[in-house]
């Protein structure tokens, strides 16, 4: 059984400090097998919000993955958009903008669906690209045969019929059969400010809200925590209550031969 912290849309730049602190303790007193943080660490990608975010993590348990979302890149900074779009994350927070951990009976494999631009006015948009499934499937591949197989990304993979909107990550229907062959069990993703969880192509997937920000979307500040083993996966949305963490929903998936399917799906807890 392996347990999950996992975190998102921190927006460093418009959070709030006493949120900040009570996150660091609830995720300590999970004692998580790994913690996954899916993107939007900073508002603006200044360099002070990325040095406040990357002083965050460091108070995080290990193992932890992190990959950038669009709000991690300048934004009305030409230059810096389209020239270094990176640079203040591999200063602050890590050389690498794609990486993976893996565990005893785990690999978490990190996804940039972050662009520059796009062909469509919305740059917040996201995307994945033939090469980076290939780099999941190659990384998947190779994990030992009943490790869970998981996938970070900020952009979503799963909408819900409010979030339809929204729009998938860009090229989401191309790779999610691919994905499925590569045995992922989690995708877990942010971008919506939303908790959510459901399955698509046999995959279960995870959407966490803004965990400290205050650029909340109807949803009080939350975060997932994740219990997962090799027969069922189970999601509690953490939500703030204004005092405290505490579960305020929950999502159940159980693995058959067709892959993950709901259990007892969507029950609210009182
Ligand atoms: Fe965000
Ligand atoms: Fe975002």
């Amino acid at each position: 059984m392996m347990r999950i912290a996992h975190i998102s849309d921190l927006h460093f730049g418009t959070h709030l400090p006493r949120l900040a602190e009570a996150l660091s303790t609830e995720i300590h007193r999970m004692d998580p097998t790994l913690v996954a943080l899916s993107g939007d660490l900073t508002q603006h990608a200044r360099a002070r919000e990325f040095a406040a975010a990357a002083e965050f993590i460091r108070m995080l348990p290990e193992p932890l993955l992190v990959v950038p979302g669009n709000h991690d890149l300048p934004g009305w900074r030409p230059w810096r958009r389209f020239i270094h779009p990176w640079r203040a994350w591999r200063r602050h927070i890590s050389e690498e903008l794609e990486s993976s951990v893996s565990g005893e009976d785990f690999i978490a494999i990190g996804v940039k669906t972050a662009r520059r631009w796009g062909l469509h006015l919305d740059w917040s948009r996201g995307r994945i690209n033939l090469n980076q499934l290939g780099r999941v499937v190659r990384l998947a591949s190779a994990a030992k045969p009943d490790a869970m197989r998981i996938l970070v990304a900020h952009h979503p993979f799963l909408l819900s019929d409010a979030m339809r909107r929204r729009g998938l990550v860009g090229r989401a229907q191309d790779v999610l059969g691919g994905l499925r062959s590569a045995r992922i069990d989690l995708i877990l993703g942010g971008h919506l400010h939303q908790s959510d969880a459901g399955t698509t192509h046999g995959i279960v997937v995870a959407q966490a809200g803004t965990a400290i920000s205050r650029r909340r979307k109807g949803e009080p500040n939350a975060f997932n925590r994740i219990e997962a083993s090799r027969q069922r996966i189970r999601i509690d949305a953490m939500r703030w209550d204004g005092t405290r963490f505490s579960v305020a929903q929950r999502w159940e998936f159980e693995r058959t031969t067709m892959g993950w399917t709901p259990g007892r799906s969507g029950s609210s807890l009182p």
